[in-house]
């Protein structure tokens, strides 16, 4: 080995004593360029025009970090930048700085929530971050929680565990109700499950886009008479392309008479629950068996920053213990890994802890309360003669011009949205009710008034 590659491979790692002055120095560039791009999104727009980002894929020697810096500065440059004002297509607020330096420090940590001992402190606060939360809602003592990479995760290890609470976890007439206006994502928890599409019954939505009661125990009294088992019912707190809520006191009544496991998907709204903002809706969520909220799509906290809340603890213990026979722990110790799907696990509940312990209940309801106070600025400032609009008591609104046909519409929609792109302002336009709509999600803390008025305008 030459003396070169001795001093290479030094610098691979932090050194377990000295300084570590290399790696400050690598760190200290990167927070310059992340700074940069940031102070650079208004020049630059939500998407940059030209995407100039070419993958370099590994070679046999390796490369010096300058070599690796002038990589990074072109995915950066070429990426989405969630901080400009204009980006308002989707669920991806701008990251709040301090979760930025939890996701650092969760990487410098490189701790593992699979066990114990691989990460005491953090397996602590995971456990009391999701009891803080479980108490905001009026969980009982009984309850806490897992962290997981996302929603879609949440609501699979919720619904895993109903099933199995059920006793069903292998009975091939094990269904799961949903409203039609609920994410996709809970076809891929069908399939996963081993349900296929059959046993994934949609209930239809009413014209504001929350479940019908009136459809749902129709829905119920057909499973029964077909044989099926309804293991869980899901209210959507929060539908994805406008918000609604679903009348989560009528399900829980329903759930509580038929002994059924009712699962909150609060992915969206479920935020909103540990706050005193007065929300349509968001009520008695303490009868729910479990809910998902997540932090990722509303208040900054960086991607991935989803958790499950249970009502029971044991419920997830019963239904994810395997005893991690290749870990030694101390009888009484909970190894976090053991409470949902996810193995390795990283310490992502850092940055929701800092994020939370930053902002103050003060701070959460700032962020969420000027979220509902932007979309109402739009929506009052909408031509409700020219548009239909679809939007509930939360931050998302999608709309379609009435008076055209669905060829017309769909037409306008997609033109409405390269003038809006041009202009540094990104809509989606999700396609909802065999229509395309254009949606705007005001999560973004950075979008003012002026903002808004240059989207009304370049909409007449
Ligand atoms: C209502 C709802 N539930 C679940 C999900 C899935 O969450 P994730 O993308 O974090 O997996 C989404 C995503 O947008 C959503 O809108």
């Amino acid at each position: 080995m030459s003396a070169d590659s001795v001093n290479k491979k030094e610098k691979m790692f932090p050194t377990y004593s000295g300084s570590n002055d290399n790696l400050l120095v690598l760190l200290s560039k990167t927070s310059e360029i992340i700074c940069k791009w940031f102070s650079d999104a208004e020049k630059i727009g939500p998407l940059p025009i030209d995407i100039n980002f070419k993958c370099s894929v590994p070679d046999e020697f390796g490369n010096p970090t300058d070599i690796l810096f002038s990589e990074i500065e072109s995915l950066i440059y070429s990426s989405f930048n969630p901080v400009h004002p204009g980006s308002l297509a989707h669920l991806d607020p701008p990251p709040l700085i301090i979760s930025i330096l939890g996701d650092l420090i969760s990487a410098g940590l490189n701790n593992n929530l699979l066990a114990h001992e691989l990460s005491p402190s953090i397996s602590l606060l995971e456990d009391s971050i999701c009891k803080w939360f479980s108490n905001k809602i009026g969980f009982p003592e009984s309850a806490g929680g897992i962290a997981a990479s996302g929603g879609t995760l949440s609501n699979l290890n919720a619904l895993v565990a109903a099933r199995n609470h059920a006793g069903l976890e292998t009975d091939q007439n094990a269904v799961f109700l949903i409203s039609e206006d609920a994410h996709s994502s809970f076809i891929k928890c069908s399939q996963i499950m081993g349900l296929g599409k059959n046993n994934l019954i949609k209930v239809k939505s009413d014209n504001n886009g929350c479940m019908d009661i009136l459809e749902l125990e129709k829905s119920i009294k057909k499973c029964n008479e077909e044989g099926k088992k309804i293991f869980s019912i899901v209210a959507t707190l929060g539908t994805t392309i406008r918000g609604a809520i679903d009348p989560i006191e009528s399900i829980s009544s329903i759930c509580k008479e038929r002994n059924i496991w009712l699962h909150i998907d609060g992915s969206i709204g479920g935020i909103f629950a540990i706050t005193k903002i007065p929300i349509n809706g968001i009520s008695n969520l303490k009868f729910a068996n479990s809910i998902t909220i997540n932090p990722q799509k509303i208040l900054g906290i960086t991607k991935t920053s989803s958790i499950l809340l249970v009502s029971d603890i044991e419920v997830l213990k019963n239904t994810f213990t395997t005893g991690l026979p290749y870990i030694s722990s101390e009888n009484n110790v909970l190894n976090r890994g053991e409470l949902g799907i996810q193995g390795s696990r990283p310490a992502e509940i850092i940055k929701l802890w800092l994020g939370l312990r930053f902002l103050g209940m003060q701070g959460i309801d700032d962020i969420l309360n000027s979220s509902i106070v932007r979309r109402k600025f739009f929506e009052n400032n909408l031509n409700k003669e020219k548009y239909k609009l679809c939007s509930g008591p939360l931050h998302i609104i999608s709309f379609i011009p009435k008076d055209m046909n669905k060829f017309e519409s769909d037409a306008w929609t997609l033109k409405k949205r390269k003038i809006l792109m041009n202009n540094n302002i990104m809509l989606s336009r999700p396609l909802f009710k065999n229509r395309y709509f254009l949606r705007a999600v005001f999560g973004n803390y950075n979008t003012s008034e002026t903002h808004i008025n240059a989207i009304l305008k370049l909409l007449d």
